[in-house]
């Protein structure tokens, strides 16, 4: 099983882009590599999810770009042939698990409970999403699970901010944070890609303060 967390290594910021069309993909990605952040999560809800995947991957080889939000075997083998670097499930199931495993890419399966964490514990899984973070106990919950679960690391993603980011990051269990915060809805909407640029700046230097 490929680690996606040694993929995401240097700056674990993932953000979040849910592109309604191959260009505004295209311009998203572009803003977020000019940055300087690095990896991109695409989530599969919206019709040019997949080839706006493919888009970026094509123009910006530098980057490492997965896809999220998959709920199926389907979905995985999917964006696989898209181009995906890396999987991320919201959460799991056994048939989903197995699909993740047998694609042999990395990947991140959505969890927000113990007994999720046990499921893909036993399939021999130690990488995991929490989702949604904030709604499911944030960073103490996550601490917390880390008592248990000591040989597992997690992406929390689900109402991170730059306010509580720091609070997570902080955490030994703790290997990525992803979100759309990074991705303000307003600057997608009026085309302001410098303003995302700035954006995902911010996050970095955030990222970059809490790791010194
Ligand atoms: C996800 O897929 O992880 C979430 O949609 C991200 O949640 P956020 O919009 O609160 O960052």
């Amino acid at each position: 099983m490929q680690s996606t967390f040694s993929l995401l290594q240097g700056a674990p910021l993932l953000p979040i882009i849910q592109p309604n069309s191959v260009e505004e993909g295209l311009h998203l990605a572009e803003a977020i590599a000019n940055s300087g952040l690095r990896n991109i999560e695409v989530v599969k809800r919206s019709d040019a999810a997949f080839e706006a995947l493919s888009a970026i991957r094509q123009r910006f080889p530098e980057l490492l770009v997965g896809m999220g939000t998959l709920l199926n075997r389907n979905h995985v083998f999917e964006a696989l042939d898209a181009g995906a670097q890396f999987l991320i499930t919201p959460t799991l199931s056994e048939i989903l698990l197995d699909a993740l495993i047998a694609s042999g890419a990395p990947f991140l399966p959505g969890v927000a409970s113990p007994s999720d964490v046990l499921m893909a514990h036993q399939k021999g899984v130690r990488e995991m999403k929490f989702f949604p973070a904030h709604l499911s106990g944030g960073a103490p919950f996550l601490k917390a699970l880390g008592s248990v679960f000591s040989d597992v690391s997690f992406c929390p993603t689900g109402g991170i901010n730059g306010e509580n980011a720091h609070e997570y990051l902080a955490l030994s269990n703790v290997k990525a944070v992803g979100g759309t915060w990074m991705i303000p809805a307003s600057a997608i909407k009026a085309k302001d890609w410098s303003s995302i640029t700035q954006a995902c700046q911010r996050s970095l230097t955030l990222f970059q303060e809490v790791a010194a």
